[in-house]
């Protein structure tokens, strides 16, 4: 019996070095996302929390209410824990000034995740390119409308952008923008509420709500008249619930309106399946983390060679260190993946990511995790 207790307690002392091994020897990450009220970012923080647990991380994970000072405090709390490193989607990215100090003195290694943080304490970007997600909006509806061959033709459209915040939110406009700019300018295009500068189209916190708000005023103050509404160029998807809501209850045409968006929520699946909606812009979740766990174990280990490590992810991403700057002049490596474009035509590219299944009757796919 003495041996066989004996026996046991060495068992248990073996086995609870073993544990505080493990635990000393996890690194901790810290993943702050900005609020549980927008879709995706339910989708990015259970996604990323699991892919980083099973690389044997310990994770720790935030969600701020889209507000800028719980934001902070979220992240003092998480520097409080002793993380290693941060993965932070800003609410505002301009507001995180203080604590990205902090992060700087502790040695804490902060990669900004989808939303670029303008603070040089950033190391690495991991995003799509969002230029490129605008571009291929402005590009859909170009093509939508036949507008390189629209001779006398003219069309009637609106845009509705993002968060001002959101240092992504210029670039989906700017990329959509430089599309349609020449067609606006040459009268084939007429933008009917003359609303084209950014700040007159942003959506706050890409409020689904302010966006219909906005989309019912200006049926009503400029096609009130039986004035037709040929396409609504949307940033996102939340953006795109809002206008496409406003549509239904307040535009009196029977045309099938073009509207773009982003995200494939589902939604916006279900709208585009009604004829709602028209596009999505989809960034397979699954790539961004797989690209932000393979920097965040690269960065944790050492200095990173992003053009090199960007070709081992088997994934199309590119390694850019001119397009997006942290502060003026500082340029922050940036991994930058690519979009695609959904339709009601190839609802099956979803499907085949393993996050998105047909529904019951395969009219329209919906997000299975
Ligand atoms: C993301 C988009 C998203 C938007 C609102 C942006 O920063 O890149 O995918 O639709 O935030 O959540």
């Amino acid at each position: 019996m003495k041996k066989f207790v004996s026996l046991l307690l060495v068992l248990t002392l073996v086995l609870s070095v073993f544990a505080v091994a493990s635990a000393e020897g996890a690194k901790k990450v810290g993943i702050a996302m900005p609020t549980k009220s927008l879709e995706r970012w339910n989708s990015d923080g259970e996604y990323l929390d699991e892919q980083f647990k099973a690389a044997g991380y310990e994770t720790l994970v935030v969600y701020s209410d889209n507000d800028v000072n719980k934001q902070v405090n979220d992240i003092q709390n998480l520097l409080a824990e002793d993380v290693d490193m941060l993965l932070i989607t800003a609410v505002d990215g301009q507001a995180l000034n203080t604590v990205m100090d902090e992060a700087a003195e502790k040695g804490v290694i902060v990669i900004a995740y989808d939303r670029l943080i303008m603070h040089d304490a950033v190391s690495y970007y991991v995003s799509y390119d969002n230029y490129t997600v605008g571009k291929l909006q402005g590009e859909f509806v170009e093509s939508a409308l036949d507008l390189a061959n629209a001779g006398d033709k003219t069309f009637n459209m609106e845009f509705t952008a993002g968060d001002p915040a959101d240092n992504n939110a210029g670039y989906f406009f700017n990329g959509a923008y430089d599309v349609l700019k020449p067609y606006i300018d040459n009268g084939t295009i007429k933008v009917v509420s003359g609303q084209t500068e950014f700040q007159q189209v942003a959506t706050a916190q890409w409020n689904t709500d302010t966006a219909l708000d906005r989309a019912q005023n200006l049926l009503a103050s400029y096609y009130a008249d039986g004035t037709v509404l040929d396409a609504w160029l949307c940033s996102n998807d939340s953006t795109a619930a809002g206008v496409a809501q406003a549509i239904e209850s307040d535009y009196a045409g029977d045309n099938v309106v073009i509207v773009t968006g982003q995200d494939a929520d589902d939604v916006n699946l279900v709208n585009i399946y009604e004829d709602k909606q028209t596009m999505s812009v989809y960034k397979n979740l699954g790539n961004e983390v797989i690209v932000t766990l393979a920097v965040a174990k690269a960065a944790l280990e050492g200095e990173i060679d992003g053009e090199q490590l960007a070709t081992t992810f088997g994934i199309e991403c590119d390694f850019d260190t001119e397009s997006y700057e942290t502060t003026p002049g500082n340029k922050c490596p940036s991994f930058l993946l690519v979009p695609t474009v959904v339709t009601k035509d190839n609802m099956q590219v979803l499907v085949d990511t393993g996050f998105y299944a047909w529904n019951a009757d395969n009219t329209y796919v919906q997000k299975v995790k």
